[in-house]
């Protein structure tokens, strides 16, 4: 059986007043996103920010269904990976798009990864003061968590995304035909973030993820399945709930930091490199938020090891053994617990669960029950 050319559109609405927009999810959306900014935003031009891998594989049909109609595009093209979240790269953004004459009633997009997303985020909220900007998300992550929810930013020397903004899109057009060409490393990684929303908050999705995770992966390559817009609209429900809610991320939105807090000190622990993409870091987080939540009696150890379970079914991380190269000691996993961004007053927050489907914020979490608890999981063969 062929591909399906296109499946019908989800529309998920992100209801945040006079700055509410749309994510709309379907195979093959692409084309018509022309058509959806000459409705959104009548004589508007088109500034294109996008990286050299998406450039390669989807810039040529954003531009053709640009010009169907008649829509004028410029743009510019960083080079791929974390690197370009810069103040370097920001600046030639940002004079580029000032060189191509957009002004405040004409349209950034950002088509790419969530490197691309925030670094065309952050420069649309900066020049003239805040333009307009689309998300055109390109990988699994993107299209399911970064696209979504307004934060932007660049990485200072002292942390990632330490220079930002909140800065929220006019719309997300999620084409899951993009994702045919991102490696299976980095969809894998995605689906990490994808299981996070199921494992925090929605015990029925969980379920559904268990028994049709396969279908997900193998998306519209199968027998014209729809199980990965599924996914990924039902994700996009529950990010977009929670922004509505938090859009600032006082309280629930923190909720949406399950797995993280593990998950980034082991993300500095191996440099920020490709020995760990930011997915797989949260699914070995994830996986110890559940193993130190059951240490503390707080869920059943037979229900944590279902969790933990379908990350190391679909081949994530799911403990530090996991991790090839191998981690630094505890004292210095501690440390970078510790420089966590969500840290108030040296007191790292952690998300913990009482079940699958959920989650809470926890701020009491005492430093010597972390830290013998990672003892054991560094010396675990
Ligand atoms: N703003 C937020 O709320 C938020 C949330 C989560 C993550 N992030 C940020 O997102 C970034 C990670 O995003 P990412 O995982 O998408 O990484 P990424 O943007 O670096 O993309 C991963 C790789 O895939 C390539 N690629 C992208 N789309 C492709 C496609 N369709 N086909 C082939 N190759 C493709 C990219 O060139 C890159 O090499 C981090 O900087 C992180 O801080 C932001
Ligand atoms: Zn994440």
């Amino acid at each position: 059986m062929t591909a399906p050319l296109r499946t019908d559109p989800a529309t998920v609405k992100v209801a945040l007043g006079d700055r509410s927009y749309d994510i709309v999810i379907g195979r093959g959306l692409v084309a018509s996103l022309g058509a959806r900014i000459k409705m959104l935003r009548p004589g508007a031009k088109a500034f294109i920010v996008t990286d050299e891998n998406v450039a390669q594989t989807q810039l040529g049909a954003v531009k053709a269904s640009l010009d169907n109609v008649q829509i004028t595009a410029n743009g510019t093209v960083v080079a791929p990976g974390e690197n370009s979240k810069s103040y370097r790269v920001f600046e030639q953004v940002c004079e580029a798009i000032i060189a191509a004459r957009i002004e405040r009633g004409d349209l950034i997009i950002a088509l790419g990864g969530g490197v691309v997303g925030d670094l065309a985020g952050f420069a649309a909220s900066a020049v003239r003061r805040g333009i307009d900007y689309v998300q055109v998300p390109t990988t699994l992550l993107a299209q399911v968590d970064s696209s979504i929810g307004g934060k932007t930013a660049i990485n200072s020397a002292h942390g990632k995304n330490l220079i930002g903004a909140f800065h929220q899109p006019v719309l997300v057009v999620a084409d899951t035909a993009t994702l045919d060409t991102l490696p299976a490393r980095e969809f894998r990684a995605g689906y990490a973030e994808v299981a996070k929303y199921a494992l925090l908050g929605d015990a029925a999705f969980f379920s559904w993820l268990e028994a049709n995770w396969r279908d997900v992966f193998a998306g519209g390559k199968s027998s014209g399945s729809s199980a990965r817009e599924h996914a990924i609209a039902v994700s996009c429900r529950a990010k977009a709930a929670i922004v509505a809610r938090d859009e600032r991320e006082t309280a629930e939105r923190q909720l949406l930091n399950l797995g993280h807090t593990f998950g980034h000190a082991l993300e500095a622990a191996c440099g920020f490199s490709d020995r760990l993409l930011h997915g797989e870091a949260v699914a070995a987080g994830m996986a110890l938020a559940f193993a130190f939540s059951a240490r503390r009696q707080l869920i059943d150890p037979a229900e944590a090891g279902r969790a933990i379970g379908h990350l190391a079914k679909v081949g994530l991380p799911t403990a530090p053994k996991d991790i090839a190269g191998g981690l630094p000691a505890v004292d210095r996993l501690m440390d970078l617990i510790s420089q966590d961004k969500k840290v108030k007053r040296g007191m790292p927050t952690f998300i913990l669960v009482r079940g699958i489907g959920a989650a809470f914020v926890d701020n009491s979490v005492d430093r010597e029950e972390v830290r013998a608890f990672l003892s054991e999981k560094l010396a675990e063969k």
